[in-house]
């Protein structure tokens, strides 16, 4: 049972009523509030996993938006499987000199179905930090489901997130639970900046494809902590399975693109403007940027929200008719070629030995030495984490006039513009600063969100005001240059 650490005054009638459900007595008076509505759970959102590395700086950014002004979160609680390491989590998350935040602690366990679902009966929305997914995130999303409550995660792992949609999607409509992956680092800058991207070609002008190049900054160590790295080396390990997954399914339908699918290129580029040298890696952000593109082949307008407004409902329809579609890549950039030739080895490294099971306990056992020192079990220190950034570039290529383009492959690119997206720390900054953006939105604008479903980060919040609200809180989108008729 959960336990409350701190005195909450949340509603005695709702717990009644919870407990009314999981022991499925008859139902009592108190079911209802004074004016007939059930009454709501005495927690906005609850933070799975609040005891992980990502986790507690999740909470920490969740406290600067608990009860400030216009804030629709009113509380919150943090939940795991260890009491003491989650309290350990609220001192640290404590204003310097303060006593840890007065924030309910609630025991659930991912290997138990019962926990995850007293769980979800006791918020509107799960933010589950809890990794690997593949590991531990299915039961918490069924739970959810179940519950018809509202769930986003941090999760960077495709096969997991394609198969909860396959398990799950009409379940969740039916019930109304709005399930979100990807709502951290992966994917969110990838998504929202493909589509920044592809707003700024004006008809005629088109876009045929939008790379982007990712380089991650620091005057310190760039470092991960293990949670991230063992989350990679299994994904990799299993990618059989993702494959297998893809062919059991009908394709995804594939959005028109004007022009020709553009050429692979060499696996290590250098690229000029950015003094980048760049290489192509497997990315969850492809993935998911891949699955909304077909999300919105098939519904042009996006997805309706539950009780949108008419305003809302033309700035939906407005917003999706300015995006144009564009094929999407991501490679991983270096200032130096020495960088890129770490990213090779490490791939090569986890490749071969995560196909074995001992090549995968050597993996899991020595990941300082395997990751060249880029992640340890201890995870990156205060000071490196403050002083980490990461820039996103993207360069669109396309066509200036769409009208002259007659045939597929006829006409060489002649038009570029290249957007910008830069941040603090990906893993543990910017990740929680995009989750927390995500849950406002879904708690303060419920009404013009899908009514449930399990769909991606760019089709939910892509129209409504994310991207402000990343500008506000230190994630800045920028135009950069735009050439029309003189591209290669
Ligand atoms: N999207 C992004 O850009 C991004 C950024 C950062 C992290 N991530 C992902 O977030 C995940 C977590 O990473 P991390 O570095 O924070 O890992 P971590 O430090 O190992 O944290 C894992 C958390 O999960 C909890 N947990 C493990 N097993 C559990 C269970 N059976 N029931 C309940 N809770 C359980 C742990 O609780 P205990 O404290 O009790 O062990 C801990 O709180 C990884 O999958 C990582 O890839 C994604």
């Amino acid at each position: 049972m959960p336990t409350h650490y701190f005195s909450t005054n949340q509603p005695q009638k709702w717990h009644a009523l919870q407990l009314q459900r999981h022991l499925q007595i008859s139902p009592l008076n108190l079911a209802m509030d004074d004016d007939g509505s059930n009454p709501s759970p005495p927690y906005d959102l609850v933070i799975l996993g609040a005891s992980g590395f990502t986790g507690k700086y999740v909470v920490r950014e969740a406290l600067k938006f608990l009860n400030s002004p216009s804030s629709p979160l009113k509380s919150f609680a943090v939940a795991g499987r260890n009491h003491s390491k989650l309290l350990d989590t609220l001192k640290w998350a404590a204003k310097p000199n303060s006593p840890p935040p007065s924030i309910a602690i609630l025991t659930a366990d991912t290997a138990d179905p019962v926990s995850l679902r007293m769980l979800c009966s006791q918020t509107r929305l799960v933010l589950n930090c809890v990794g690997p997914f593949r590991l531990h995130g299915g039961p918490v999303v069924a739970a959810c489901v179940q519950a018809g409550c509202d769930y986003l995660d941090i999760c960077g792992e495709p096969e997991f997130m394609e198969r909860m949609e396959y398990s799950y999607h009409d379940q969740a409509v039916e019930t109304g639970s709005l399930v979100v992956s990807a709502c951290g680092f992966d994917s969110v800058p990838a998504e929202l900046g493909w589509m920044f991207n592809s707003k700024q070609w004006v008809y005629p002008a088109v876009p045929n494809r939008i790379e982007a190049y990712l380089s991650l900054e620091s005057d310190k160590n760039i470092v991960g902590n293990f949670g991230t790295y063992e989350s990679a080396v299994l994904g990799v390990a299993h990618m059989d399975k993702l494959i297998e997954l893809r062919r059991s399914r009908p394709s995804r339908s594939k959005p028109k693109i004007p022009g020709p699918y553009p050429h692979k290129g060499p696996l290590i580029d250098y690229q000029k403007e950015f003094d980048l040298w760049v290489i192509k890696l497997p990315s969850a952000d492809t993935a998911v940027v891949s699955r909304t593109l077909a999300m919105l082949t098939k519904h042009p307008n996006g997805f309706p929200g539950c009780y949108e407004s008419d305003g809302q409902i033309e700035k939906r329809k407005k917003f999706w008719s300015m995006v144009n579609p564009a094929h999407f890549g991501l490679k991983m950039g270096s200032e130096c070629l020495i960088g890129v030739f770490r990213f090779i080895v490490l791939g090569l490294f986890v490749g071969l030995l995560g196909r074995s099971s001992v090549g995968r306990w050597l993996l899991l056992n020595f990941p300082s030495f395997f990751s060249l020192g880029w992640f340890n079990k201890k995870g990156p220190s205060e000071d490196e984490v403050a002083s980490a950034s990461f820039k996103m570039w993207f360069v669109g290529r396309g066509y200036s006039d769409l009208r002259t383009l007659t045939n597929v492959g006829d006409k060489e690119v002649d038009a570029e513009i290249i957007t910008r997206i830069m941040g603090p720390d990906a893993g543990y900054l910017a990740t929680p600063i995009i989750l927390l953006q995500c849950a406002l939105i879904v708690l303060g604008q419920r009404d013009s969100l899908p009514k449930g479903g399990v769909l991606t980060p760019g089709i939910v919040f892509g129209p409504m005001d994310l991207q402000e609200r990343l500008q506000q809180n230190g994630i800045s989108f920028d135009v950069i240059s735009r050439r029309i008729g003189s591209t290669r």
